[in-house]
């Protein structure tokens, strides 16, 4: 049976971490951390994820800000407020909670957020660095980056040579995903829905991310036996033997059928979750200690 990687205790770390050396930051600096945090409409999943962000701030000893802005809101009061967060030098990150109603262009609201306090890490000028290798200045996205943490705990700092794969090309996670494994010298390839033989080339991989938003599409023999199993998904499916109208949480991998061939694997919850919270609040204390200078 495969090891269970527990991102709840290493997501734990990390944020002791961050609460050390924001103390020290406010202490020695006088800079306390602030991170603001904006949402439009009332997306249930989204509302749930932003309390959560907001609450772990203010953990961390943070200043945290709140937006909550109406459904209807137009791009341009949007583009307003993230100009005012852009100039207030009080909010050294800034997070706009996706997805954004239809009528308001998503592309158009990242690239307006001022590059230093892109602490999701989606301006051109994050992911150009991080495609050019210019990790020391970059901001990388959080459930990448800590997915990377989580690898590195069951395998250790060395992943050159592995062979990755990440099922998903999203621009949150896919994308950025690939580049962190590349940085860190694995052989990688990206998988998508035109992939042929998705099960073949999943059982080439030392290290497979699944991160397609698909409930329990990886199967136990598409797992080689050993690898390391990074479940990025999270779906909400019916469970009808919890009861009427009830549902559970499951990831894009099937974990009792993969944790079978796996040498180490996250869970769904509890796994990756954990972790891009934990992620966002060290990259907002990256950006507040780089205003401190
Ligand atoms: N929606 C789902 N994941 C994310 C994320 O990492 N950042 C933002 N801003 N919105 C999201």
């Amino acid at each position: 049976m495969a090891e269970l990687i527990d991102g709840k205790v290493v997501a734990e770390s990390v944020v002791e971490k961050v609460k050390q050396l924001t103390a020290e930051l406010t202490s020695r600096h006088g800079v306390t951390p602030g991170l603001a945090v904006v949402i439009v409409g009332e997306d249930p999943a989204s509302q749930v994820y932003v309390s959560s962000k907001g609450k772990k701030a203010k953990e961390c000893g943070f200043n945290s800000f709140q937006h909550t802005l109406d459904a209807s809101t137009s791009e341009e009061t949007l583009l307003k407020l993230i100009g005012d967060l852009n100039a207030d030098s009080s909010v050294h990150g800034i997070l706009v909670q996706l997805p954004l109603p239809d009528h308001i262009d998503a592309g158009k609201i990242i690239q307006a957020i001022a590059p230093e306090k892109d602490v999701d890490g989606f301006h051109f000028i994050n992911v150009g660095k991080l495609g050019t290798g210019e990790l020391d200045t970059a901001f990388v996205p959080c459930t990448p980056a800590g997915s990377m943490l989580l690898i590195e705990r069951v395998r250790g700092k060395d992943l050159s040579g592995l062979n990755a794969v990440v099922v998903g090309r999203s621009n949150i996670v896919g994308k950025p995903m690939a580049n962190l494994l590349l940085a860190a010298n694995c052989t990688v390839t990206i998988a998508h829905s035109r992939t042929k033989d998705l099960p073949g080339l999943c059982r080439t991989a030392d290290i497979l991310v699944a991160a397609v938003g698909r409930p329990e599409m990886i199967k136990c023999d598409w797992v080689k036996p050993g690898a390391t199993v990074i479940d990025v998904g999270i779906n909400r499916i019916p469970a009808p033997e919890k009861g009427e109208g009830k549902s559970r949480l499951v990831g894009d991998v099937d974990f009792a059928g993969a944790e079978k061939a796996a040498g180490a694997i996250t869970p769904v919850p509890g796994g990756v979750g954990p972790m891009t919270i934990a992620l966002l609040m060290a990259n907002t204390l990256v950006s507040a200690s780089r205003a401190a200078g």
